[in-house]
C-alpha cells in the first residue's frame, strides 16, 4: 500500500471485546501507519479518538458508551478532534449512537473497518456511517503491526457466524460466515514466519467451520484441518493455536491433527456454555453434555496432558438449581485449566431477550461465584503441580511489572514470568517453575 496522506493525524485507539476485535484494531493500526498517520497512546495528544467496541454483554456497551462520553468532553475542549465508534457496538446500535452522543463523527461496523483508513484521509469527516457487509475484498486483512513485538501473531481466517445461539448478538454484528481463501491465509502466515513470528493464533467465531460448503473435504479431513496442515508445514513457525472451535464440528480429524501436527499446541478452548442438556437445547447449542465429555475424553486419550479451557454462561432464562448443578458437575468432572464465567445478559434482537430474564441478579452473582471458586481451585491445583518442573517458554517480551522481568507462554498456554534479558525475546527458554499465583507461574531461567 504505502499511501502517504497530506495531513497525518494522531490517532488514539481503545479496544474492547474479544480477540477478533484486538486483531481488527491491529490491522487498522498497521493500515493507518501505512497511510502515514501516527498512533498515540495518550488521549490528550490525539486528534482522532477511535473506540473499537463490543456488544456481547450489556456491561461491554455501558463501558464503551461511558468512555465515549468522557472523550466527547475532551473533544469539546479542543477543536478539530474526531470521535469514532467502530466494531460490534457500532453495528449493533448504528445511527442510534448519534442520539446517545452527538459528538460522534463516524460509526463503522466490524466488516467495514478496512475502509476506515481511506475515510480518515479526507479532511471532512462528518457523520460517516459504514455498516453491514464489506463491499470489496478487504486488503487490510493481512496487515500486521510489529511495533509491539513480533513473536506471536493472530491471523483471522473467517468472519461472521452462521449459528443462531439464542442469546448471542455476534451473528447480528459480524454477519454470516465468510471464509478467507486458504492460499491467502497461508501466504500471510508465511510472511509472518519470515518476519520472525514463532507462534500463530488462527481466529474465527467457529474456526472448525472454516470453509464448510466452500472448500472440499479431502480424505475425510475438513478444510480447517487441511489449513492446519498447511500452516504446520511453514518453516520458521514453531507453534499454532486456534480460537474458538465449536463442540458441534469437533470431529476425529481435528483430534487426530493434535496427534499428528507437531506445531499444533496441546491446548484447546472449547466453549461449552452449560452442563445441562435442557439449557443447551434452550440456548440452541446443537450438542449435549455427553458429546462434550466424549470430545474431552478423545482429546485426553490422544494428548494426555492437553490443556482445556472453556466459556460458561450462568443464569440463562429458566436455569434451575438442577441445571446449574449439572454445570457444576461438568466443571468438577472435566477440571478445565481455566474457564471464563459470564452472567447471562439479555441482548435486544436475540431470541432469548424475548424470554423473561428469570434468574435474579443476586442468584446470577451466587452462581457466578460458585463456578469461579471451582475454576480457581483447579487452576491452583494445576499451578501447584507445576512447581519444580522445567518448562519450555516462548519469550514474548517484558512483563508488565519489574524491570528485568520477562514473560512468555508454555505450549500448554501457561503464562510464565521470570528474570531474563532482552536478547531472549523470540527465543525458547527453559524455565524452572518456583512459585505461582492464580493465573501465572513464576520461574528461574535455566538455559535457552
Ligand atoms: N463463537 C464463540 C463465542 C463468542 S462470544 C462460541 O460460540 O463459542 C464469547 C462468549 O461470550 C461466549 O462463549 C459466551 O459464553 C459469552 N456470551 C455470549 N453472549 C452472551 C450473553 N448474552 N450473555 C452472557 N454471555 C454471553
Ligand atoms: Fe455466538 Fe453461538 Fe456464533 Fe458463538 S456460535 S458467535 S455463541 S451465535
Ligand atoms: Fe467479539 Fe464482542 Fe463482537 S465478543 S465478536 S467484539 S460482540
Amino acid at each position: 500500500m504505502n499511501v502517504r496522506v497530506s495531513f497525518p493525524r494522531k490517532i488514539f485507539i481503545k479496544t474492547y471485546g474479544c480477540q477478533m476485535n484486538v486483531r481488527d484494531s491491529e490491522r487498522l493500526v498497521a493500515t493507518l501507519i501505512d497511510y502515514g498517520h501516527e498512533i498515540v497512546d495518550t488521549e490528550d495528544v490525539a486528534d482522532v479518538y477511535i473506540l473499537n467496541t463490543c456488544s456481547v454483554r450489556e456491561q461491554a456497551e455501558i463501558k464503551a458508551i461511558g468512555k465515549a462520553g468522557h472523550l466527547l468532553r475532551k473533544k469539546l475542549r479542543r477543536s478539530g478532534v474526531l470521535l469514532g465508534i467502530v466494531g460490534c457496538m457500532a453495528e449493533n446500535l448504528a445511527e442510534n449512537l448519534f442520539k446517545l452522543n452527538s459528538g460522534i463523527d463516524f460509526i463503522v461496523g466490524p466488516r467495514r473497518i478496512g475502509e476506515l483508513p481511506a475515510i480518515l484521509t479526507s479532511e471532512n469527516v462528518n457523520r460517516v456511517v459504514l455498516l453491514g457487509e464489506a463491499n470489496s475484498q478487504d486488503i487490510t486483512e493481512a496487515m500486521h503491526d510489529f511495533s509491539r513485538g513480533n513473536v506471536c501473531a493472530s491471523v483471522s481466517i473467517m468472519q461472521g457466524c452462521n449459528m443462531r445461539c439464542s442469546y448471542c448478538i455476534v451473528p447480528k454484528t459480524r454477519g454470516v460466515e465468510t471464509y478467507r481463501p486458504m492460499e491467502s491465509i497461508v501466504a500471510e502466515c508465511e510472511i509472518l514466519a519470515k518476519r520472525g513470528v514463532k507462534e500463530i493464533m488462527l481466529l474465527g467465531q467457529i474456526v472448525n467451520n472454516y470453509g464448510q460448503n466452500a472448500v472440499e473435504f479431502v480424505n475425510n479431513r475438513s478444510p480447517f484441518v487441511r489449513l492446519l496442515e498447511r500452516v504446520d508445514n511453514i518453516p520458521g513457525l514453531e507453534r499454532i493455536r486456534y480460537m474458538s472451535p465449536h463442540p458441534k464440528g469437533f470431529r476425529k480429524d481435528l483430534i487426530g491433527a493434535h496427534c499428528r501436527l507437531k506445531k499444533l499446541c496441546p491446548s484447546v478452548h472449547l466453549p461449552v456454555q452449560s452442563g445441562s442438556d435442557r439449557i443447551l437445547g434452550a440456548m440452541r447449542r446443537p450438542y449435549t453434555r455427553a458429546r462434550v465429555l466424549s470430545i474431552v475424553g478423545a482429546l485426553r486419550t490422544s494428548v494426555p496432558d492437553i490443556s482445556l479451557t472453556t466459556d460458561v454462561i450462568v443464569g440463562y432464562p429458566g436455569e434451575t438449581e438442577e441445571d446449574f448443578q449439572a454445570t457444576v458437575d461438568l466443571l468438577n468432572g472435566v477440571k478445565f485449566n481455566m474457564a471464563f464465567i459470564f452472567k447471562y445478559s439479555p441482548r435486544a434482537g436475540t431470541f432469548s431477550a424475548t424470554l423473561p430474564d428469570s434468574v435474579s441478579e443476586s442468584e446470577k452473582d451466587r452462581r457466578n461465584k460458585v463456578l469461579l471458586d471451582i475454576v480457581q481451585r483447579h487452576s491452583i491445583e494445576h499451578n501447584k503441580m507445576m512447581v519444580g518442573r522445567v518448562v519450555e517458554v516462548l519469550v514474548e517480551g517484558h512483563a508488565k511489572r519489574g524491570e528485568n522481568k520477562f514473560c512468555g507462554c508454555t505450549k500448554h498456554g501457561d503464562k510464565v514470568i521470570f528474570d531474563g534479558q532482552v536478547t531472549l525475546i523470540g527465543k525458547f527458554a527453559n524455565i524452572k517453575i518456583t512459585d505461582f499465583a492464580i493465573s501465572v507461574l513464576y520461574g528461574e531461567l535455566l538455559s535457552t
